[in-house]
């Protein structure tokens, strides 16, 4: 039997626990996971694409199946690129539903050979967000617990750099 491969796409600005979560569970149905970060110009991240990846390396501590990638343009493209048919996401609560909802359908629409799959986040992980937590983080909260260790450390760092400036 051939090898499956799941594109696992999205911002990771930065990448959290509940991203990681999925990240393993996605391995217990898929043989390989490509995690495919968005390189958006139009959006200005907290994080470089360089320090996205970084970061995510290191907190997959080089598991030979998971690769780390960019992509730009329409998902479907990339993930046809990549000789793989499956857009893996995470599900959060109630929220997420309508805009994944849109965005299967539309991926579906620009191809159909392409199927998008969902995975219920952690219960642990249900109200959490790469948003929320730069948020929380901007202002010196503590979000330890809810991203790894070396992004707690990068955003600490990276929010007494942007208070200096
Ligand atoms: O981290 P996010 O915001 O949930 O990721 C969203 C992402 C990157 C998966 C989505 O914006 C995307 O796939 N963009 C690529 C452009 C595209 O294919 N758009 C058509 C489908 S809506």
């Amino acid at each position: 039997m051939s090898e499956k491969t799941a594109v696992y796409p999205g911002f990771f600005d930065p990448v959290t626990n509940g991203h990681l979560s999925i990240i393993s569970r996605g391995l217990h149905v898929f043989d390989n996971l490509i995690v495919a970060i968005l390189n958006n110009p139009h959006k200005t991240p907290l994080f470089s694409v360089e320090e996205r990846i970084k970061m995510i390396k290191q907190s997959i501590k080089g598991k030979p199946q998971i690769e780390v990638d960019t992509f730009d343009g329409l998902l479907v493209d990339y993930a046809v690129k990549r000789n793989s048919n499956v857009i893996l996401r995470g599900l959060r609560a109630l929220s997420d539903f309508e805009y994944e909802f849109q965005m299967a359908l539309m991926n579906r629409k620009l191809n159909r050979y392409v199927q998008s799959i969902f995975l219920m986040t952690d219960y642990k992980w249900f109200y959490t967000s790469s948003t929320i937590i730069k948020e929380a983080a901007s202002f010196g909260g503590d979000v330890s617990g809810l991203v790894p260790k070396v992004v707690n450390e990068k955003l600490k760092e990276k929010f007494q750099q942007l208070k200096k400036t």
